[in-house]
């Protein structure tokens, strides 16, 4: 077993990533938590494969364990659902001292991370993300939240979990695309942090898209010590956390213009990465050789869903109105070289509109 830590103070937290954890998931909750009952979070696909092993631990190591699942997917990702946890909890009696459990991917988390940030207001939480985006990314750093009708995410807060608890053999289970989609998150990490890490992803796709399970354990573990490493120290995204962000101005962007059915986070992340590391070519940072052996690493991850139907002024609307945005400005992180970023706006939109045309004409 791997172990990483977030510093943040009292609200430090160990992310435990290894083969076979929720075995032990009893103990490792147990230490964690103060009452001796648990809510655990998760919905019918996941549970159905997981949940009744955590549950059993978890009951095993003494606690009481309810157990409550939520839709699955990004549609339900809402206020919504929320609602309907909170009445699950008082419904219960749920007090301060009983900590919520997410047993799932992305979605999971971040809602039942913003139930547990608001309901009574912070009771404590665990994550066992189950998807390898929410593995490398959406559990770790505390950002919690739902969607509003006019836009995703809109509706959040920083509230950091007590623990992520990372079991690698979770991952059997997922589709192959959703693994795919996680697996361009993980290539981020290294485009923005780690050049030596980025080399060892190319050098070990095969290997990684086997699930092989120490490649695994090894990979997320690295893209968990940088994600720790840049959210102990900015949790709020002031300064260094928004090179987290890369590719996700034109990414987000696509995924709105094409309401959030297009593509999977990671996919339209992949698109977004291609455009950002043109864009970094156009402004003089990377060399065309760069550019390329990143765009290999891309494509070899696997096919993209297409995306020449998507205008580009629609992107640029969906840009211009991101969340992300600085005032009027569309910020953009880019790459000074591989594993440096440099964080840049105000680019012309023929500029931008000449980078998308490469991007097309490149992931054909
Ligand atoms: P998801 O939670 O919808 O999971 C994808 C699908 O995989 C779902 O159908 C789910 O039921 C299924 N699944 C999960 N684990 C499985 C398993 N082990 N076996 C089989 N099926 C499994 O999506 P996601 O990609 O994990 O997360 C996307 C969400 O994460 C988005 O809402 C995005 O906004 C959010 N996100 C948050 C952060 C953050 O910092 N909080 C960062 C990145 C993304
Ligand atoms: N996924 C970006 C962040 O956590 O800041």
């Amino acid at each position: 077993m791997n172990t990483v830590r977030v510093s943040l103070g009292h609200r430090s937290y160990d992310i435990l990533i290894g083969e076979d954890l929720l075995q032990d998931a009893g103990s490792l909750v147990r230490e964690r938590v103060t009452g001796g009952r648990v809510f655990l979070i998760s919905n019918l696909t996941v549970f159905e494969y997981h949940g009744q092993k955590v549950v059993d631990r978890l009951e095993a190591a003494g606690l009481e364990v309810v157990h409550l699942l939520i839709p699955d997917g990004e549609k339900s990702k809402t206020l919504h659902t929320v609602e309907n946890i909170y009445t699950y909890l008082i419904a219960q009696r749920a007090d301060r001292n009983t900590a919520l459990i997410a047993l799932g991917g992305g979605v999971t988390g971040d809602v039942v991370g913003f139930v547990a940030a608001t309901y009574l207001r912070g009771v404590p939480y665990i994550q066992v993300p189950t998807t390898l985006l929410s593995q490398v990314d959406s559990s770790v750093g505390g950002k919690t939240g739902v969607n509003h009708c006019l836009g995703k995410n809109l509706i959040g807060a920083f509230y950091q979990p007590s623990l992520v608890c990372i079991d690698t053999d979770t991952l059997s289970t997922l589709l192959p695309r959703e693994f795919q989609s996680g697996l361009y998150e993980v290539l981020k990490y290294g485009l923005i942090y780690d050049e030596v890490f980025f080399t060892y992803l190319c050098d070990n796709f095969e290997r990684i898209k086997e699930r092989d399970p120490e490649t695994l354990a090894t990979v997320i573990s690295r893209c968990c010590e940088i994600k720790a490493e840049v959210t102990s120290i900015d949790e709020k995204e002031a300064d260094l956390r928004r090179i987290l962000n890369f590719g996700h101005t034109f990414g987000h962007a696509l995924e709105a213009a094409t309401r959030y059915e297009g593509y999977k986070h990671g996919e339209a992340v992949a698109y977004g990465m291609i455009a950002a590391a043109h864009l970094s070519h156009r402004e003089g940072y990377l060399d065309s050789k760069a550019v390329q052996r990143i765009n290999r690493a891309i494509f070899s991850i696997g096919p993209l869903p297409p995306a020449s139907e998507v205008p580009f002024p629609r992107l640029l609307d969906a840009m211009k109105r991101d969340k992300k945005r600085e005032e009027d400005r569309i910020v953009f992180v880019l790459l000074e070289k591989i594993g440096k970023t440099v964080i840049r706006s105000d680019f012309q939109e023929d500029l931008l509109s000449d980078v998308w045309e490469e991007v097309l004409r490149e992931s054909q």
